[in-house]
């Protein structure tokens, strides 16, 4: 009698087993199933705003344009005005410099001593004693500029829900009072969108409640793991949004997310390099 008890509990504790099993397994699915849905709209979005038009600079209610490198310095940021653009039509071939540098990555930083080393065209000399004349004017300014060439920047994972990239719109963030500067002489160019194009990626509800589980932990420490992680820098488009190229050969000042900042802070992304070129970057 025992030992038939005992089978009968073993099919039952069996059956109960099987049944928990399997709705965990359905659970798992139905959270996978979630996470494809979610990529799926992700990726939407991001292709229909790669299809958007880009607009060309022009002065709006997000960039001022000025004429020079000191009205470009101390043009403030106020409201949605967050982007100052010093248009320049620069001559000199740029593509020489970029096209001369040896990667060991996918990035490479060009120095000033390596600009200098480089046995150039009249159009190539031209455009390096534009650069070494930018680099001089931001270091003088008190800002330290890096002059990258770049095939792509790092990826995140493609099954990520939340990338995390330059690819990605965000803001930068920075824990003392500084701008962005940046001026792309080649290849594609960065972009900008109006805050009021654009959403915070946590404020998503579908996004929010994946980070909630992803973070699994009391209420009050959300907001610091948001932090932590970056989650709170990304933001998605708009349907619909009007993404700005930075365009060649300007030099821009972008606001950042600083504790002192008097506008909201520019939100940009990396372009995705559709023309094949490296890109000859200046930013600090
Ligand atoms: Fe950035």
């Amino acid at each position: 009698m025992a030992k038939q008890k005992n089978t009968e509990n073993k099919k039952l504790h069996s059956k109960l087993m099987g049944q928990k099993k399997n709705r965990k397994q359905a659970a798992k699915e139905l959270n996978r199933q979630r996470l494809r849905e979610l990529n799926q709209l992700a990726n939407k979005r991001r292709n229909e705003n790669r299809q958007e038009p880009l607009h060309p600079v022009m002065e709006n209610n997000q960039i001022q344009v000025v004429s020079n490198f000191p009205d470009l310095v101390s043009a403030s940021f106020h409201g949605a005005m967050n982007a100052v653009c010093w248009k320049r039509e620069l001559s000199g071939d740029f593509s020489e410099i970029a096209s001369r540098v040896v990667f060991t990555g996918n990035m490479t930083t060009l120095e000033e001593e390596d600009l200098l080393e480089l046995d150039l065209s009249e159009q190539g000399q031209l455009a390096r004693e534009i650069l070494i004349a930018d680099l001089k004017l931001l270091r003088d300014h008190g800002a330290s500029p890096v002059l990258n060439v770049i095939r792509y920047y790092d990826r995140d994972d493609e099954d990520s829900f939340f990338s995390t990239d330059v690819y990605s719109f965000h803001v930068d963030h920075s824990p003392i009072p500084v701008d962005t500067f940046l001026c792309t002489y080649y290849g594609d160019s960065s972009e900008i969108i109006p805050n009021s194009q654009a959403q915070q990626k946590v404020h998503i509800p579908e996004i929010r409640d994946e980070l909630r589980k992803l973070y699994n932990g009391p209420e009050e420490g959300f907001g610091a793991f948001l932090t932590e992680h970056f989650f709170d820098l990304h933001y998605e488009a708009l349907p619909g949004a009007n993404p700005v190229s930075l365009g060649l050969g300007h030099l821009w000042k972008i606001a950042t997310e600083h504790p002192e900042r008097q506008s909201l802070p520019c939100v940009h992304r990396a372009p995705v390099e559709k023309s094949g070129q490296s890109r000859l970057l200046l930013i600090c």
